[in-house]
């Protein structure tokens, strides 16, 4: 795999005209295009077509972070479906069985991402969400219920990559949290730089904010698939 098609870009902006610009802008530095929440809501599913036809060299991945019970969630992937995304994400502490309806309802071409723990989550906020375990321990047993459900990868933070490789060796380590040295880390809890993901595992790096925040976003995507090179 290239290193640049392994750098995912968070087009996390308010409307599609501002994420068109921004993809024109990263079209040939980036991988693949992450439309989240904010895109989404805003624009509903003619962004994702838009995008696949303005930009066809680049993938997009639909982070939806589907969560719900297997049967509307199994609706939302047949409707995510024909949108030409490569990967959609669905909520992976909702456990096998949801897991399983959503990879048998997304065929082929459509590949579900389970979100172990969110990177913005420290132990403190585990805890009041009534967990027990660790983070890390969530991670890992969230990417079990990922594999044996056959999804295509999962979401998780650089710092769970080596339990996660054990875990679930075959699937694709999609990681959020990333930081080049120095950058801020904002809200953002369990991060790490792209250097480091890699060598530890990561198949994919998610960069929003240290991007598009960036005076010149494409130029510092070209200095994080560098750094990714690099690091291969
Ligand atoms: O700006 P930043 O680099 O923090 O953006 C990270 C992106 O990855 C955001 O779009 C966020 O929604 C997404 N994400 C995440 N943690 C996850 C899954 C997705 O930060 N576990």
């Amino acid at each position: 795999m290239l290193a640049r098609s392994r750098l995912i870009v968070a087009l996390d902006v308010p409307d599609a005209a501002t994420a068109m610009a921004s993809a024109q802008r990263l079209q040939g530095s980036v991988g693949m295009f992450k439309v989240g929440l904010q895109l989404f809501v805003a624009e509903g599913p003619n962004v994702v077509r838009t995008l696949r036809q303005r930009f066809p060299e680049v993938d997009v991945f639909l982070d939806l972070k589907i969560h719900d019970i297997p049967n509307t969630m199994r609706g939302a992937i047949a409707s995510a479906r024909n949108l030409g995304a490569r990967f959609v994400t669905v909520h992976a502490g909702s456990g096998v069985e949801h897991l399983k309806a959503c990879v048998e309802e997304a065929g082929d071409d459509l590949g579900i991402l389970a979100v172990t723990v969110l990177t913005s989550q420290d132990e403190q906020a585990c805890k009041e969400a009534g967990h027990t375990r660790t983070a890390a321990e969530l991670v890992e047993m969230r990417a079990r219920c990922a594999a044996e459900a056959g999804c295509a990868g999962l979401v998780c933070s650089g710092q769970e990559l080596e339990r996660v490789n054990i875990a679930a060796p075959d699937l694709f380590k999609v990681v959020p949290g990333i930081r080049p040295a120095g950058s801020a880390v904002g809200d953002q809890k369990r991060v790490m730089t792209p250097a480091m993901a890699i060598e530890r595992g990561a198949t994919h790096l998610v960069v929003g904010r240290p991007i598009m925040k960036a005076d010149d976003p494409a130029a510092a995507a070209t200095q994080i698939v560098e750094e990714i090179a690099s690091a291969l």
